[in-house]
């Protein structure tokens, strides 16, 4: 029998490695024959560790199951599949899972992330395959009519990025992926490395080959441990089985690449102090232009892509631009995996088209708040996102639609406040967040952090507040106007929302334009 206990951080972090240990013995005890599979994460993160039994009706889940659970579940007969109160039947049927449309992660969670038998067996290097016979130019072709784009955040489509490297004359161009996912309540560029890291290395060697790179770097956050030595695992594996090196797949391509362990710095999470820092030096945000498409990494025209848009590559060439674009509203093409967290009771990852709005993610998925109280506020799109007041949870998750209320996506990070939240403080804390991580290489950033969060604890002590209010709001058009990179560039989107939604956290009236 295969019993599957998840490899993934998010499992390991609530006992998963004892819990798989515990099955071991305990079906050992018994003179059972059970096979242990360490799969990816599903993503129903409050039933970590999600555990499930295959039986010929299919796969069925328990959990949260704990290492003392585990002798009862043997004595429950979950290896037929039986009920026990950790139950939750066949996993596909689980409404969470079922109602979502997981491209990206058609894998996570099923398969072995090592093996390439299973990779291979649920469509991977289909897409590969497909690429090889391609003339460059037409894959570039196939991901602009797919109509990807940047899934780090910025939403600048994937094929025209492409198409920039490819046309820029060089013997030697790179392909870089942005591993250092540093916003608050993200996970899936990890769940991704650690449940399916084939489909990156897939989608990088794809991306090599439509831009004529033979060498990629993965760059990957230090607090990441288990997603670099599952990626380091694989490539191993990968190469010796000829999907990397010399001769990819067979043909007379080559491409290859390499995890670099990141410093723990969130603005290396910047494309350009990421390409510093890969260098070897101080993660210092570049002046933009020239664009890394054009003078990258060691002065080379590079393809910078985050983990998601990488990964979302083999299932467009396998299945076609218009498959991808059929999913999706309006200039937001494909799925997004959103990522609960915060004050919720069902956190996890949810991919669905474009086009959902916080109102489903919240409460058909994520259950309502936690604590139980009414929840209040959402920060959307990471610690430099907008906190939405629930009049626009009903606004469809949508790169233009978020831009038209002065919001963002991001990386699809959504963190969610109960009614005991003091937005004053969450507005102070984007400020001091800033100042915290900050560059040091433009003053609207460097200092106008340090002075918004003095100005917002100003605020809320009540000193001379009506001026104080107009001088942090003249504050944050200087940092919006001013500052060379998103870091201080968009810290005003959390602090003015705060300030606009939610006023009487503040102590003031609502402003004339909210
Ligand atoms: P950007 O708008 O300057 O650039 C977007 C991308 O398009 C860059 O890779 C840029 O080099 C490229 N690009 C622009 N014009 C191009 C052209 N003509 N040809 C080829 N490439 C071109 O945005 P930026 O500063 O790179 O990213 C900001 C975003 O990062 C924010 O929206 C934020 O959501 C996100 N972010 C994500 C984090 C995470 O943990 N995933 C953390 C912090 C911010
Ligand atoms: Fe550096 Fe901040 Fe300026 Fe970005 S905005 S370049 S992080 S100082």
């Amino acid at each position: 029998v295969k019993i599957f206990v998840p490899k993934d951080t998010a499992a390991i972090a609530v006992g998963a490695n004892a819990v798989a240990r515990a099955i071991e013995q305990e079906a050992a005890r018994r003179s059972l024959a059970v096979e242990l599979v360490r799969n990816g994460s599903r993503g129903l993160l409050w039933l970590e560790t999600l555990v499930e039994v295959q039986t010929p009706q299919g796969r069925f889940a328990y959990g949260p199951v704990q290492a003392d659970d585990v002798a009862g579940l043997f004595d429950a007969g979950w290896l037929e599949g039986k009920t026990h109160a950790l139950g939750h039947g066949l996993t596909e049927e689980i409404p969470y899972l079922k109602n979502q449309e997981r491209l990206t992660f058609a894998r996570v969670g099923i398969t072995d992330p090592q093996s390439l038998s299973d990779y291979q067996a649920l469509g991977g290097f289909a897409g590969l395959k497909r690429a090889l016979d391609m003339a460059p130019k037409d894959i570039v072709e196939e991901v602009i009519g797919s109509g990807l784009r940047g899934r780090g955040g910025a939403a600048f489509p994937t094929g025209v990025k492409w198409k920039t490297v490819l046309a820029a004359s060089a013997e030697q161009k790179y392909i870089v992926c942005n591993a250092d996912e540093g916003d608050s309540g993200t996970f899936s560029d990890r769940m991704l490395m650690e449940g399916d890291p084939y489909a990156l290395i897939e989608g990088m060697t794809i991306a090599g080959l439509a831009v004529g790179a033979t060498y990629g770097y993965i760059y990957v956050r230090s607090e990441y441990p288990y997603a670099i030595a599952t990626l380091n695992e694989a490539i191993d594996h990968a190469r010796a089985a000829q999907w990397l090196g010399l001769g990819v797949g067979g043909s007379h391509h080559r491409f290859d690449l390499e995890v670099r362990k990141a410093a723990g710095a969130y603005i290396c999470g910047e494309e350009t102090s990421l390409l510093e820092s890969l260098e070897g030096k101080r993660g210092v945000v570049r002046a933009k232009p020239p664009l890394p498409a054009v003078k990258g990494l060691f002065g080379r025209p590079t393809v910078i892509n985050n983990v998601i848009s990488l990964a979302s590559v083999p299932i467009i060439l396998a299945k076609g631009a218009a498959f991808y674009r059929d999913y999706g509203m309006g200039k937001s093409k494909g799925t997004l995996p959103f990522q609960l967290a915060g004050n919720i009771k069902q956190g996890g990852l949810v991919e669905k088209a474009f086009g959902i709005s916080l109102r489903e993610l919240l409460y058909d998925y994520g259950a309502g708040s936690a604590s139980g109280r009414p929840l209040r506020a959402v920060q959307v799109g990471g610690p430099l996102g907008a906190y939405l007041p629930e009049s626009q949870w009903d606004v469809p998750l949508d790169y233009e639609a978020y831009l038209a209320i002065s919001a963002m996506l991001g990386h699809g990070g959504i963190v969610a406040f109960d009614d005991s939240v003091d937005m004053s403080e969450m507005a102070q804390y984007a400020m001091e967040f800033c100042s915290i991580e900050s560059c040091g290489k433009c003053t609207p950033c460097r200092i106008g952090a340090v002075r918004g969060t003095e100005v917002i604890a100003k605020i809320r002590r009540n000193e001379h507040r009506e001026e104080q209010v107009d001088l942090l709001r003249d504050l944050c058009d200087t940092m919006l106007a001013g500052s060379l990179c998103a870091l201080g560039g968009m810290t005003p989107y959390p602090v003015l929302s705060a300030l606009e939604h939610f006023p009487e956290d503040f102590g003031t009236a609502a402003h004339p334009t909210s």
